[in-house]
């Protein structure tokens, strides 16, 4: 599914048919310390994915962000430069020790273990700024009901004006199965009644979406 991480891909496919999707993230970090090759100088897709995101924020200072699917925390590390509190959420034990031993895990920046699929109720409206970058594909269920759900679960956790910033591998043309399925992710986005698209961006090989939320009683047009 992502440009550089094609085995990974597979290995998670194979791994998730054995033992289910929380252990094939365990396990995959587990085998790798760095799985879909994200600090892997050689591979600059990442870099260009991580800095673009960056670019693409508006000049203000966020009050506190949320990183869902935050891996090794490289985005959300660099989220902290323009927020005063930036929270990586993943999947991954693994993944969240990893994250706090490369980054600290004190004071603006924390990692802590949660599933985007059931996120708690009790971080509704708190956030001005929500980045998920290459993370939606691997939800259990990617049907369209099932990505509007996420979407309005998603929206929920912003406050109004707060934003929402997706990064998903997308080749140009569009009809190999990964991009349809980024196409599906950003129209479930695009489609939420609570959310206005602000901008997007495409380069080779992903797309970068920034969306807002909508004030309550307000609706998308
Ligand atoms: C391709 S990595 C991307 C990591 C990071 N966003 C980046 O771009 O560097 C996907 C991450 O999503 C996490 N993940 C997968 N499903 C998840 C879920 N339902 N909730 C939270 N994290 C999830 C995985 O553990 C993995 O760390």
């Amino acid at each position: 599914m992502l440009i550089v991480g094609g085995k990974t891909d597979a290995r998670i496919a194979a791994l998730e048919a054995a033992q289910g999707k929380h252990a094939a993230f365990e396990a995959l970090y587990d085998a790798s310390e760095d799985p879909w090759d994200t600090l892997n100088p050689r591979f600059s897709y990442q870099s260009r994915k991580y800095n673009r995101l960056m670019a693409q924020l508006p000049q203000r200072r966020f009050r506190r962000a949320l990183d869902l699917g935050s891996g090794l925390g490289t985005l959300s590390r660099l989220l902290a430069s323009r927020a005063d509190q930036v929270v990586g959420i993943d999947l991954a034990q693994t993944a969240v020790e990893r994250a706090r031993h490369r980054h600290g895990a004190a004071g603006s920046l924390q990692f802590q273990r949660g599933d985007i699929a059931d996120l708690p109720g009790a971080l509704e409206g708190c956030f001005d700024l929500i980045t998920i970058m290459d993370t939606l594909y691997y939800l259990p269920d990617t049907s369209d009901a099932a990505l509007d759900d996420v979407v309005a679960r998603i929206a929920a956790l912003l406050e109004p004006g707060g934003l929402v910033v997706l990064s998903n591998h997308l080749f140009a043309g569009g009809w190999d199965k990964a991009t349809r399925l980024s196409r599906r992710i950003d129209r479930a986005f695009c489609r939420s009644p609570r959310l206005a698209l602000v901008s997007r961006h495409w380069q080779p090989f992903f797309q970068t979406t920034v969306l807002a939320a909508l004030p309550p009683g307000t609706q998308s047009a």
